[in-house]
């Protein structure tokens, strides 16, 4: 080439770059969307940087949120698996004198949760900590006038502040919004913090309502519209407790008017919180529920009243429209509560979200029934090694031991996490844990039915007669017209025609044991044989079937 081409050529390449450079930098800049819950046909997604995610969670203790604690939760993490770190952000904490914030532990938590590559939910622990204000700053939780207690009917005060009091109100939004704009600021674009929880079981326990003169006043003002609204059309009890159609609180809702229009001033209150934090920094919100007994509540305030239970769900949706969802803390082991809860806060106007769960072994189980629920996400309790444990209510130790059966379902699920939250929203999942008392289980697949028996042995067919202590869980996704993958511990899965198949036989075309990696699929051998011809044994490996059903 000679000189003179060269030179023109250099040019142009020059010429090129640069035009591709200006290129660039007019572009606008194309950032993750930011995370948040997808509604369709009844069934909910999150999004995180717009791909499926399901939360597989776990909840430090209360006092482990300081930076010289957080070397006690990694390892715990790591040990279970799990891909979100749910962490109390505590009002005393961030705002110790008011007006002066300080979010150096956001920062640290931030930056190492990142090292971690697990995500965080984040616990806004303010006017409400389960009832009290024992995490608002000591100059509210000392200033009895400015922010008030709740009024006994009897005069007596209780240690749980008003939600009437425009004071508090304006005290908390103001420090929440600090706390949204700075993590606007440190994480707007990483989305490491993924959801946050707006107060932690709000409600108030010894009293059915706040009686104090706005709480009065509230009792004989028109109950809004919105909640008029669910009176009727929701599975709730607000569906029942009325006949009439307008009016007071008092007036519409009789006996419970004392308890409905306190949840309707809590989920107010929270929403108003909820709404300013949203427009500096718009991440989903929830709120999380102390539960009242599914089947034997007791009068409010004997549980924690105005708060989210299932009895005034329909009136914290109403009320709360800034909220994502109100996620249940199910600290009740029995299958037949435990599922109870899961129906009752699985609707379509409600994603399912297991914000707490007990740490206790027999809870790990329930990971499966929560996807069968279509759950976004599963949280036990109190998964750290500060040497905490809330026995009774959850385990007696929380060692490596404890994380044992909650690390064999993270560990079955985070590989295929994103491909169960697009089944759950799809309606392509299904999931079940195994009940104290029944040993079998059927699952209506459409075509096929999937039966699950428990405590068998991996050869031969003799009766299920269950495992030594409930903890059999199995999980089916389709993936295709007759093929399906199953996941799960502790547990036999067979199959059988339903009746769009009647009057013939199933059989395995062919069953695949593979893993997951990077979403794509990797075989590695086929199962057959004794490995078959009982139904598919899943015990406590982590192992993926895909499995081709057909009819003979
Ligand atoms: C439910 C609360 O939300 C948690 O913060 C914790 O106090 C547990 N109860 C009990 O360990």
């Amino acid at each position: 080439m000679k000189p003179n081409h060269q030179f023109r050529r250099m040019r142009r390449l020059s010429l090129l770059f640069a035009a591709a450079a200006s290129l660039a930098m007019a572009l606008p800049v194309v950032a993750t969307p930011l995370p948040r819950v997808v509604s369709a046909h009844g069934r909910h997604m999150l999004l995180v940087d717009g791909q499926p995610f399901l939360v597989l969670a776990a909840q430090v203790n209360n006092s482990s949120a300081w930076p010289a604690m957080l070397p006690e939760v990694w390892p715990a993490m790591d040990a279970l698996q799990a891909n979100t770190v749910q962490v109390p952000i505590a009002w005393e904490q961030v705002e110790p004198t008011e007006g002066h914030f300080d979010f150096s532990f956001l920062d640290t938590l931030v930056h190492q949760a990142r090292e971690h590559r697990v995500r965080l939910v984040l616990l806004w622990f303010a006017t409400w900590k389960n009832n009290g204000p024992a995490y608002a700053p000591a100059w509210v939780k000392l200033d009895n006038r400015r922010f008030p207690r709740v009024l006994k009917k009897d005069g007596d005060t209780l240690d749980s502040l008003s939600p009437f009091a425009a004071s508090t109100l304006s005290a908390d939004r103001t420090a929440f919004v600090a706390l949204m704009k700075h993590l606007r600021g440190i994480d707007g674009d990483d989305h490491t913090v993924i959801m946050v929880q707006v107060e932690n079981e709000s409600g108030t326990y010894g009293t059915d309502r706040d009686y104090s003169a706005a709480g009065d006043r509230l009792l004989q003002s028109p109950v809004p519209a919105a909640v008029l609204a669910m009176v009727g059309h929701r599975a709730d009890s607000l569906a029942s407790v009325s006949g009439k159609h307008a009016g007071t609180w008092a007036g519409v809702f009789g006996k419970d008017a004392a308890e409905f229009s306190y949840a309707w001033a809590i989920a107010h209150y929270v929403d108003q919180v909820a709404a300013a934090g949203k427009a500096a920094y718009d991440l989903p919100m929830y709120a999380n529920v102390a539960l009242r007994d599914p089947f034997h509540p007791g009068p409010p305030g004997g549980y924690s009243s105005g708060g989210p239970t299932d009895n005034v769900l329909g009136i914290w949706r109403a009320a709360a429209p800034a909220l994502d969802f109100v996620a249940p803390d199910i600290y009740l082991p029995e299958y037949a509560k435990y599922t109870t809860v899961l129906d009752r806060y699985s609707r379509p106007d409600n994603p399912l979200f297991v914000a707490e769960t007990g740490s206790a072994a027999p809870y790990a189980r329930y990971l499966f029934a929560a996807l069968g629920h279509g759950a976004i996400g599963f949280s036990p309790f109190g998964m750290d090694y500060t040497g905490y444990s809330n026995w009774p209510l959850g385990a007696h130790k929380v060692d490596a031991d404890t994380l044992k059966p909650f690390a064999l379902g993270y560990a079955l699920l985070r590989p295929i996490a994103a491909l169960v939250a697009k089944a759950d929203f799809e309606g392509r999942a299904w999931g079940v844990s195994e009940p104290e008392q029944a040993h079998t289980q059927q699952i209506d697949l459409g075509d096929w039915i999937a039966q699950i028996g428990y405590g068998l042995p991996q050869f031969g067919m003799p009766e299920a007669k269950g495992n030594p202590t409930p903890q059999g869980g199995a999980l089916i996704v389709r993936l295709g017209r007759d093929e399906y993958l199953v996941a799960g511990c502790h547990a036999r899965v067979s199959f059988r025609p339903s009746v769009r198949n009647a009057g013939k036989h199933a059989l395995f075309e062919r069953v695949e044991e593979g893993r997951y990696v990077d979403g794509q699929w990797q075989f590695l051998r086929v199962w057959n044989g004794d490995q078959t011809d009982y139904g598919l044994n899943l015990t406590s490996e982590p192992q993926w079937l895909r499995v081709k059903l057909a009819t003979y």
